[in-house]
């Protein structure tokens, strides 16, 4: 798929986007599913946002800047603690930690996934109770480990044999009776539209349910006794818009529970179905609400769980992008406009792939808007472009921008608040952005911009 080294965008020439991209009838009118939800252009053509616009945030903060809309946030771990109720939601901090944004998800009572030490310590340091906190990775360190049973964290998901030997001779040697889940591969893929249910599971995550492996890690955690095993787990994928993915997940591990049942007379009374739930980057994209995905999935357990005999375990989900993604948008100012003749017009910003690499990485699309006035020029197909040295650097493929766009105009992009700052690089040695939080109208800074210094304070040599 990948046929230049620039990235697979490199080679893909033609200026009139992809088939679903039409010019809008209104180049200033905002796609509302795309924005954060206190997202508006002003009276004056200026995008506000919660009634601050970003000409203002640009002259306080620089950019690019990461712009998250707080209520916006709050408002959606609201939606999921109501639509999935009685079920734990887990943040998954991966998506976009800080601390600010802890003490957000905590204060909306939302658990918080983490898969480091660095995302540990983050959320130990700004308060998250620690049984709130799950801990997953495929690779945890013994000091990782230690630490989180230091720590008291709610649950370890255990994702391999050593892991399991290494959990608990710690354990043991402590005195402590950790618990756990068992992260199983149950050899469903989804991404995006689609999803693939294979017979075996070929990546470095989890214990295969095929192979028996997961079967096995159940048994050896249960006839040990020093870990206690509360359930299994399962993630299948991200940007995921088809509940039938979940629907052959919940099947299979529930089979897996019964199995364990009927080998071991042992019910785990709970169940974890990961995250993966889908936004909108582009008109293309139609997510389900909260209480519309709580209630398939709900009937998914609730039916497999009857086919196999199984009291209905206590349910956990991790969602990240469905929680971060829409609440933030990037504010990016436009240095240069070059129209490759008959090809395309490349808007060059003052980012690109070093705060936003999931276009390089994944080929993902965006969206965007000009963002500091409204225009009367017509729209005119546009690819946005970062500054760095790699023609992959591609921050939005497609979108129609009005054909006035000049430098010194600023350009926002949305949903951008999952896997950017998280993913962000130095790359060509260009400081991180800052991450500032707006609410009834205030901004506040709560991830501060990288310097120079900070880059040159690690270069010892
Ligand atoms: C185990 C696990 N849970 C939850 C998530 C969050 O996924 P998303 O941000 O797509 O909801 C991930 C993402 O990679 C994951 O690996």
């Amino acid at each position: 798929m990948r046929a230049h080294e620039a990235g697979a965008l490199h080679g893909d020439i033609g200026s009139r986007g992809p088939a679903w991209l039409r010019p809008p009838a209104d180049v200033n009118a905002l796609v509302p599913a795309l924005w954060p939800r206190n997202v508006a252009r002003g009276g004056d053509g200026v995008l506000a946002v919660a009634g601050l616009g970003v000409r203002d945030i640009a002259a306080d903060f620089g950019t690019p800047v990461y712009v998250l809309d707080e209520d916006d946030l709050r408002s959606r771990c609201r939606d999921f603690r109501t639509g999935f109720d009685g079920v734990d939601v887990y943040y998954a901090g991966k998506a976009f930690l800080c601390r600010a944004v802890v003490r957000m998800i905590a204060e909306e009572g939302l658990h918080l996934d983490v898969c480091t030490g660095g995302e540990l310590a983050t959320a130990l340091s700004a308060g998250m109770p620690p049984e709130r906190i799950g801990f997953h990775g495929n690779n945890k360190s013994l000091r990782e480990l230690t630490r989180a049973l230091d720590a008291g964290v709610g649950r370890i998901i255990l994702d391999s044999f050593d892991e399991i030997d290494r959990l608990t001779a710690l354990a043991r040697e402590r005195g402590v009776r950790p618990r756990v889940m068992i992260r199983v591969t149950v050899g469903v893929e989804a991404h995006t539209h689609e999803f693939i249910a294979t017979a075996h599971e070929d990546q470095k995550f989890g214990f295969s349910l095929a192979g028996g492996a997961a079967a096995e890690a159940a048994f050896r955690v249960l006839d040990d006794g020093v870990l206690e095993l509360r359930g299994l787990h399962s993630h299948i994928g991200s940007q995921i818009f088809d509940a039938s993915g979940f629907e052959v997940s919940a099947r299979r591990v529930l089979g897996l529970q019964a199995q364990i049942r009927d080998a071991r007379g042992v019910e785990l009374p709970e169940l974890d179905l990961g995250g993966g739930f889908g936004i909108a980057y582009t008109t293309q994209d139609d997510p389900a609400a909260p209480q519309d995905l709580a209630k398939r999935l709900r009937r998914i357990v609730e039916s497999e769980c009857a086919a196999e005999r199984l009291a209905v375990p206590h349910l956990s989900i991790e969602p990240g992008r469905a929680i971060v993604g829409p609440a933030v948008f990037t504010l990016y100012e436009v240095g240069t406009v070059k129209d490759v003749d008959g090809i395309r017009t490349y808007v060059s910003v003052d980012g690109g792939m070093s705060d936003n690499i999931r276009t390089a990485l994944y080929d993902a699309s965006y969206s965007a808007t000009l963002a500091s006035r409204a225009s009367a020029a017509e729209p005119m197909l546009a690819r946005v472009v970062g500054k760095h040295c790699e023609s992959g650097d591609i921050v939005v493929k497609d979108e129609f921008l009005p054909a006035d766009v000049q430098p010194g105009d600023l350009v926002a992009v949305p949903g951008t608040g999952a896997y950017c700052r998280s993913m962000a690089s130095n790359y060509n040695h260009v400081p991180r952005p800052p991450v500032v939080a707006v609410r009834d109208g205030r901004a506040r800074l709560i991830v501060r911009r990288e310097t120079e210094e900070d880059l040159l304070a690690l270069d010892v040599g």
